[in-house]
C-alpha cells in the first residue's frame, strides 16, 4: 500500500528514514492536488487480467510496455544509473510505473518546491506528470521490480534541474496554478 509523506529538510540519508522525526503523511487527494501524481491500484500478482489497468491502458493509450528491475545483479551500470535517477530531473512525458516486487521511493516537489516522498510496494501504479521535478531511489532492500507503461515510442530521457524553460515545464506550472482535473476514474 502507497504511503506519501513530506520529506525532513535536513540532510541526513534520505533512504534511513526510521531515524527522524514522525512524517507529516499526505493523503493520495492532496498529493494530487499539490503535485498532479496520480496513484491506482493494481493486483499485481495477475495484473494482466486487472480491470483498472485495463481501461487505463484503453484509457490514456499506452502502447508500450515493458519491465524493469532494479538490484545490484540485474541492472548494468548500476551506481551509475541509481545516481541519474536520484538526481532531480523531469521528462517530456508522463512517467508510469507499476510495482510488481520490492519498494522504492519517488520523490516528487509539491507546489511549494517542497519534497514529498511515495512510498512505493508491490500493486502501486503511479503516474508522474510530464514537468513535475522529481528522482527516484531504492530503500535499504536495494530492490525493486516495475512495469514501465509509455504513449508510443519510450523516451526515457531525464532533464536535470534547472529545466525551467521547457515547454512541459511551463505547461505542468499552469496546470499546477489551474488546479488537475480529476481523473474520469
Ligand atoms: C526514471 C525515474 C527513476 O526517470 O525517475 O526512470
Ligand atoms: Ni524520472
Amino acid at each position: 500500500m502507497v504511503r506519501a509523506w513530506y520529506m525532513d529538510s535536513s540532510d541526513v540519508d534520505q533512504r534511513l528514514e526510521h531515524h527522524r522525526e514522525p512524517p507529516k503523511f499526505v493523503s493520495l487527494d492532496n498529493l494530487f492536488a499539490v503535485t498532479g501524481v496520480e496513484y491506482f491500484e493494481i493486483n499485481h500478482l495477475d495484473y494482466e487480467t486487472d480491470t483498472t489497468l485495463k481501461k487505463l491502458r484503453e484509457d490514456r493509450g499506452y502502447t508500450y510496455e515493458d519491465e524493469i528491475t532494479c538490484s545490484k545483479k540485474c541492472l548494468q551500470n548500476y551506481e551509475e544509473k541509481l545516481k541519474n535517477f536520484f538526481t532531480e530531473h523531469l521528462h517530456t512525458d508522463e512517467e508510469i510505473r507499476l510495482v510488481l516486487d520490492g519498494s522504492g521511493y519517488f520523490d516528487v516537489r509539491d507546489k511549494n518546491d517542497q519534497w514529498i516522498r511515495i512510498e512505493v510496494t508491490p500493486g502501486d501504479l503511479i503516474i508522474i506528470p510530464s514537468g513535475i521535478y522529481h528522482r527516484f531511489t531504492l530503500d535499504t532492500n536495494n530492490y525493486i521490480k516495475a512495469k514501465r507503461y509509455f504513449v508510443g515510442e519510450p523516451v526515457w530521457l531525464p532533464y536535470n534541474r534547472p529545466a525551467d524553460n521547457m515547454e512541459c515545464r511551463k505547461q505542468y506550472l499552469q496546470q499546477l496554478l489551474q488546479g488537475f482535473e480529476t481523473p474520469s476514474f
